[in-house]
């Protein structure tokens, strides 16, 4: 068994991301990566890669679609053909590709705010509209959960080219549930709007939460959804940036690949020989390991918010390792990133990034060890009751 509470030192490489975009005393418990080293096979197969000596080029071959392909028959019963899977560089670019193709200055984007920040990026890098279809706030004692608003989603989603679905969500750590992916999809159906479905988070399920594509619920609306996965975030080697988009509409498929080939987007060979092996099966004793692990930190967390921050709302996510905390009932004033970082050293995500109504909200990636997760939440609690 894997022993999660043991970390490597992530400050020796100076271009870590997390760990190196702040000061040496800040604790990183922002962007979306974990602190555990990848599943062992996934390194052996590296390793192999790089004692043969030459990278060169490489196409994803049949074999990986073929990978691909029987995850989604293991995982979810789902019978996709292996032609149907295309490569992409990463889950942004593989939206980013959807939205070129599909979307327009007329018809827009529309998202379920609020939502990962880079939802928010495509406006800006494409100069289309983004269309905001705000998840409806629920409060119930400390504990906080959110909505659709189905009147709201109607009437942005009809506005709209594509309709981009975060399932499950990131910040808010929401599976939706089939029927609500039922209601989404018909709805989108009748107004001609395309479902672009990042399900980067769908293995990361905690306490043994389920999970369905929105195109696996039928043929019919398989035709209408782009879904984009990726073993990056399940097996923590999103550096390597290989995902897949699943296409089983095959006019659709073909303007969705021409806009990859335009843009010459080439997976790199380590990238397509990691996802191979992640999906293989290989590493799901590692990641029932992780999600077991996951799961205890989500609950540590919850109780000890609870207990020690109760003027604390948070969400209790079914998937993730990301968990979004509500300080607008707290004596900060202003943004708790900001304070959080000046006050605790720690380095949390700014709630703001994720949409309008984050602010006074943080989101937190608890994807390390328990020891690490409790200093952060320790910080967090001194520099709160120090106001
Ligand atoms: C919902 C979601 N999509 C996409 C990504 C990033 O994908 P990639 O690094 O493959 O572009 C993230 C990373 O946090 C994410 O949370």
């Amino acid at each position: 068994m894997t022993n999660f509470d043991l970390l490597p030192d992530r400050r020796k490489n100076i271009m870590f991301t997390k760990w190196t975009a702040y000061p040496q005393d800040v604790l990183p418990m922002w962007v979306a990566d974990m602190d555990f080293s990848a599943p062992k096979p996934i390194l052996v197969t590296l390793q192999k890669q790089i004692e043969h000596g030459v990278l060169g080029y490489e196409m994803p071959a049949q074999t990986l679609k073929e990978t691909v392909a029987a995850r989604m028959d293991a995982l979810y019963a789902w019978k996709v053909k292996p032609e149907a899977v295309v490569a992409v560089t990463g889950i942004v670019s593989g939206f980013s590709v959807a939205a070129r193709a599909f979307a327009s200055p007329k018809k827009g984007i529309a998202i379920q705010t609020p939502v990962y920040n880079e939802f928010h990026e495509v406006k800006n890098n494409l100069g289309i509209p983004q269309i905001d279809i705000p998840l409806t706030k629920k409060i119930n004692d400390n504990i906080l959960s959110y909505e659709i608003d189905w009147d709201v989603f109607e009437k942005q989603v009809k506005q709209a080219g594509i309709f981009l679905l975060c399932n499950p969500h990131n910040p808010l750590g929401i599976i939706f549930n089939k029927a609500e992916l039922m209601r989404m999809a018909e709805i989108c159906i009748r107004h001609k709007t395309l479902i672009v479905s990042d399900e980067i988070h769908s293995e990361l399920l905690l306490g043994g939460n389920k999970f369905t594509p929105i195109a696996k619920l039928s043929r019919e609306i398989e035709k209408h959804v782009i879904t984009l996965i990726a073993p990056s975030k399940t097996f923590n080697i999103p550096g390597l940036f290989c995902g897949f988009a699943i296409i089983p509409n095959k006019a659709l498929r073909e303007r969705y690949e021409a806009e990859v080939n335009k843009l010459r987007l080439h997976v790199s060979s380590l990238g397509l020989h990691a996802a191979n092996t992640a999906f293989s099966g290989k590493c799901d004793l590692w990641l029932r390991d992780l999600k077991k692990y996951l799961t205890d930190n989500r609950d540590f967390l919850t109780g000890y918010v609870t207990e020690h921050m109760p003027a604390v709302r948070l969400t209790i996510p079914d998937a993730t390792y990301l968990v979004w905390l509500d300080f607008t009932q707290t004596d900060i004033h202003g943004s708790p990133y900001e304070f959080f970082l000046k006050n605790a050293k720690v380095a949390v995500s700014e709630g703001k990034i994720f949409g309008k109504a984050g602010a006074g909200h943080i989101r937190l990636n608890f994807g390390t060890s328990r020891a690490l997760l409790k200093r952060g939440l320790d910080r967090l609690n001194k520099a709160l009751h120090s106001i």
